[in-house]
């Protein structure tokens, strides 16, 4: 398995483009399976680069699979650059049960769309976005091959000495965000048996994207001089990329009842010392706040997906340098924080 250095981007644009070039293995499953892709919430985080690498993936394979990205759009400038991407971008609010009806076939769909943050205080909605929505979705996509994102937040906090959560765990969802992200799960599994449909659910514990995610999160802390929360102690993450072509190659996973997979890198971090590693090398003290309740985190073993498709290309120390090179040099941020301290299950 190759290991890849990053290159140090320089624009958000450079970055995508690193980001979501197809793998020859990527090439090769849209060589072998022309069909359409639909990619339901494409409009977030890891949508944008996913719609980019699948359009770029069938033009290298030399197919004319149409790659359908839908979402509302709220990010108009994002619907623009997966057009010039090469991607067919169709609005459409989810939670329209005709709409859903009305979207074009697909014999493969991505599905990425959910609510995590501000489910507090309306919890209706994330119940809605996040179990509702999928029903409409399986029902309308009975005949497809359905890859399904949900997290690595369906299981219990664990000990780092547990060696992190296996698939074969029962899940114990706190609070509602990860309880509706398990009835997510559900959803997709009860139409997986009762209309034979070939669903994967990806257990996604925090992809890194130097403009978001946990890395990113700590990286801005030590920079600003802001203290880091050591409420929670380790994660596991897993390079943006490594993520998008895990998701492509998924659909020959879907099975009916459907497959698990968790999906995330094979270190186990700590919070600690990935933030003394940032004030290394953004020359800042890091300051700390709070300490951790037995060193419970969200740790997922990810065993499985190495077996199946090898370890991620590229290393933590290698994202960690990385980040520190985007941040150090002004790289733009999403603002989107992961809020990857919190303990109770609130978001
Ligand atoms: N990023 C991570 O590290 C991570 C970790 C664990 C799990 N996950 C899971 O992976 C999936 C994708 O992650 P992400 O970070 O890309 O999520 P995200 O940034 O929240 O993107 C999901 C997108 O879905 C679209 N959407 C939401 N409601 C919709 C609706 N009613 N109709 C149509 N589109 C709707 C939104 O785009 P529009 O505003 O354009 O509609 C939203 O940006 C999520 O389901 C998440 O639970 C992600």
């Amino acid at each position: 398995m190759e290991t890849w250095n990053l290159p140090t981007f320089k624009t958000e644009e450079e970055l995508e483009t690193y980001m979501s070039e197809p793998t020859a293995r990527v090439v090769e499953e849209f060589r072998e399976h022309p069909g359409d892709l639909a990619i339901l919430g494409i409009g977030g985080k890891i949508g944008i680069t996913l719609g980019m690498m699948a359009a770029r993936a069938r033009d290298a394979a030399g197919t004319q699979s149409r790659i359908l990205g839908v979402s509302r759009f709220s990010d108009k400038a994002a619907r623009a650059r997966l057009e010039q991407a090469g991607v067919e971008c169709l609005t459409c609010d989810l939670l329209d049960r005709n709409a859903v009806e009305r979207l074009p076939d697909a014999p493969r769909v991505v599905f990425m769309a959910g609510r995590k943050f501000g489910t507090s205080g309306s919890e209706e909605t994330t119940w809605a976005m996040n179990t509702v929505v999928p029903a409409y979705v399986a029902e309308r996509y009975r005949s497809s091959r359905i890859v399904a994102f949900s997290t690595g937040c369906v299981y219990d906090f664990v000990t780092p000495y547990s060696g992190g959560s296996a698939e074969s765990d029962p899940p114990r969802p706190v609070g509602d965000y990860a309880q509706s992200a398990l009835g997510r799960e559900r959803v997709f599994q009860h139409f997986a048996v009762a209309e034979g449909t070939r669903v994967c659910i990806l257990r996604l514990n925090y992809a890194i994207d130097p403009r978001y995610g946990v890395l990113h999160d700590i990286a801005r802390k030590v920079a600003s001089g802001e203290p880091v929360d050591l409420s929670v102690e380790n994660f596991n993450c897993i390079w943006q990329g490594d993520v998008l072509e895990r998701t492509l190659l998924s659909f020959r996973l879907a099975a009916s009842p459907a497959f698990v997979l968790n999906l995330t890198g094979p270190e186990t971090a700590s919070v600690r010392r990935t933030a003394a590693e940032f004030g290394r090398l953004l020359g800042k003290e890091p300051v700390f706040r709070g300490s951790g309740e037995g060193g419970r985190a969200y740790l997922n073993d990810a065993g499985l997906s190495f077996r199946l498709f090898g370890y991620p290309r590229v290393p933590l120390a290698e994202m960690i340098r990385m980040q520190a090179d985007w941040i150090a040099s002004g790289g733009a941020s999403l603002g989107k924080p992961t809020h990857f301290e919190t303990t109770d299950g609130t978001y």
